[in-house]
């Protein structure tokens, strides 16, 4: 391999004879002299042709995205560009050849871009020669082998596992594969490897870890896709510490080589309830306070009879406060934040500001001694703006969550260069699922409850807490796992405690249960989102920036139209007839 990349040239090399290759960036023609901004996935480089030399004529006639291949000799350049790295030098070009050209192409490769996404990501073979796109890809490059590196190092064992699964309940729909040879039957593509880890686990591998590409039909959100990576982990013998170190081992080990940021382990731990109680969120951003309080207790003798309706019927009243904003939101703005949390199901969004007195939407109808409550429960001062949103727990926590993340971004609360990570704990084993009447499990059924709560499996689904845990930083949920149900019993019990028969257990995980009853090892692991870890460290809240081939919110691909249709002797073959 001959090439070199073009940014490893330096002030250092000048009168050394190079060989380069890359696209034509930018061309200009000064004064009769050529310069061509030659692009490699390393940066550019400045070539200089002069009306004298041989190759001026073929220079002319470059356009941009052209593919070329020079021959020259690096020079100092006398007006220096400290913007790129090799801004010190240029190559004054011997020979020029022509690789390949190139149609004009439908937006300009360039850092700063104002094309369309959708139009990128039709082009994103084009998109992708965009420095931006290729730095990302980079990071996601180290971060993979950091943790290769670092799993091998204490003993991993990288094993593959199937794509091609059978269809059980994780929690999102299952992407099916219809199989040609098996009439009527289908494949599942694995929602994540979870129930071949646990398998590899009785099979004695003792610790597994692997790249797995994973699939969920779910709605999509700027921080999910439809196939995406976790860095999947298990091990036998542990308990929930053990798994937790290795888990903030490894991303202390991957934020360190990767980007050089030291974090301080061990990591502080938040249990799932305080997470909701002053977040609103299983996934706090900590990177700044404004926690939400809880003022319910005040509003015990409320005149006001919308606060009083919803405190009688067992809702709650919860307020965030933002400190010295009182004069910063005009009436237009309060109503904007209004509807921003009618949009998470609130009624409506209360305010009062201290001023002279307190104003605000609510503020006259509250007597002297909530007006006093008020300010010692909330500590509130001069130039203080309270926001109130009072209903059904889950939807005053969700909305006041969501606020105080938008507000943390709007108020400029958030350090650049900040990471705050933390581990939550305590999950609940079971939620109540409004859609479909009934407790479903709260991270998947194979999670071994909290030894004191087995006996609350089916009589206290409410009450009964789980060995599992979340890795969340800056608000993200980067990663998540638990210690497994390694008896085949209590494995039974949370299949009976979800309300599935013996027949639908037997049908969707009979192996599994099967494969607990010969020895298996008390186990547990978890997996880091990949995409999600990579959009961390490169900095971008757009998950289709770290990934590079990626789907659109309706899940296909603008570039080779996936998902497509196809023919009827395909489906034939498949046994499958479309009800058009
Ligand atoms: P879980 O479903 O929590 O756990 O997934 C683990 C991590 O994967 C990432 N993630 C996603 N990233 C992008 N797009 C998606 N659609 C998406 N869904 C999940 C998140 C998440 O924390 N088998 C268990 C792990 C275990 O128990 O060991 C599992 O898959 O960062």
């Amino acid at each position: 391999m001959k090439k070199i990349e073009n940014s490893c040239l330096s002030i250092k090399d000048v009168n050394k004879q190079v060989e380069l290759y890359g696209f034509v960036g930018k061309k200009r023609n000064l004064g009769g002299l050529i310069f061509i901004d030659l692009r490699d996935r390393s940066g550019i480089i400045q070539l200089v042709i002069r009306p004298e030399d041989s190759a001026y004529e073929l220079a002319e006639s470059l356009h941009n995205e052209y593919v070329i291949k020079v021959i020259g000799t690096v020079c100092e350049r006398e007006n220096k560009n400290t913007k790129i790295a090799t801004g010190e030098i240029e190559v004054l070009v011997k020979e020029l050849f022509l690789l390949n050209t190139a149609l004009e192409t439908p937006f300009t490769i360039s850092d700063e871009t104002t094309a369309l996404e959708d139009t990128r990501l039709k082009y994103r073979y084009l998109d992708l020669r965009r420095n931006y796109l290729q730095n990302n890809l980079k990071t996601r490059h180290k971060i993979t082998m950091a943790a290769r590196e670092y799993l091998d190092s204490i003993g991993f064992l990288e094993v593959e596992t199937p794509v091609l699964c059978k269809s059980t309940p994780e929690g999102a729909r299952d992407y099916l594969v219809p199989s040609r040879v098996n009439d009527g039957k289908f494949y599942a593509l694995p929602q994540s490897p979870q129930i071949f880890k646990q398998l590899l686990m009785v099979g004695g591998i003792e610790k597994y870890f692997q790249i797995a590409k994973c699939f969920r039909d779910e709605d999509l959100r700027a921080d999910r896709q439809p196939e995406f990576t976790q860095i999947d982990i298990e091990a036998s013998y542990v308990d929930e510490d053990d798994i937790m170190t290795i888990g903030e081992n490894l991303v202390a080990y991957i934020f360190k080589k990767v980007k050089n940021v030291d974090i301080k382990l061990p990591l502080s731990r938040m249990t799932y309830h305080e997470a909701m109680e002053k977040y609103g969120t299983d996934k706090p951003d900590l990177r700044f306070e404004m926690p939400i309080k809880d003022i319910t207790d005040i509003f015990g003798n409320t005149n006001l009879s919308f606060i009083a309706d919803i405190v009688k019927t067992g809702g709650i009243v919860n307020a965030i406060v933002l400190n010295d904003c009182a004069d910063k939101y005009s009436r237009k703005e309060l109503d904007k934040l209004t509807d921003y949390v009618k949009t998470y199901k609130a009624s409506g969004l209360a305010f009062i500001k201290v001023e002279e007195t307190l104003t605000g939407s609510i503020a006259k109808n509250l007597t002297d001694k909530e007006i006093s409550e008020l300010s010692k429960k909330l500590n509130l001062q001069k130039n203080d703006l309270v926001l109130i949103v009072c209903g059904k727990y889950s939807v005053v926590k969700t909305s006041l969550g969501a606020l105080r993340c938008k507000l943390g971004k709007d108020l400029n609360l958030i350090k650049d260069n900040d990471y705050k990570l933390l581990w939550i704990v305590d999950f609940p084993t079971f939620e109540y699922s409004e859609e479909e009447g009934r407790y479903v499990s709260c991270h998947h059924p194979f999670t071994a409850p909290k030894d004191e709560d087995l006996d609350k499996l089916i009589d206290d689904k409410a009450n009964c807490y789980s060995k599992a845990y979340d890795i969340v930083i800056n608000g993200y949920e980067a990663g998540g796992g638990s210690i497994r149900i390694h008896d085949q019993q209590v494995q039974s019990k949370v299949f009976e405690s979800l309300g599935l028969t013996e027949e639908q257990i037997s049908d969707k995980f009979g192996f599994f249960v099967e494969a607990l009853k010969y020895g298996t090892p008390p186990h547990g692991g978890m997996a880091f989102g990949l995409d999600r870890l990579t959009m961390l460290l490169t900095k971008t809240d757009n998950i289709r920036d770290v990934i590079a081939f990626p789907k659109t919110a309706s899940a296909s691909c603008l570039m080779s139209e996936a998902p497509n249709t196809v023919s009827d002797s395909q489906l034939k073959e498949l046994h499958i007839k479309l009800d058009k």
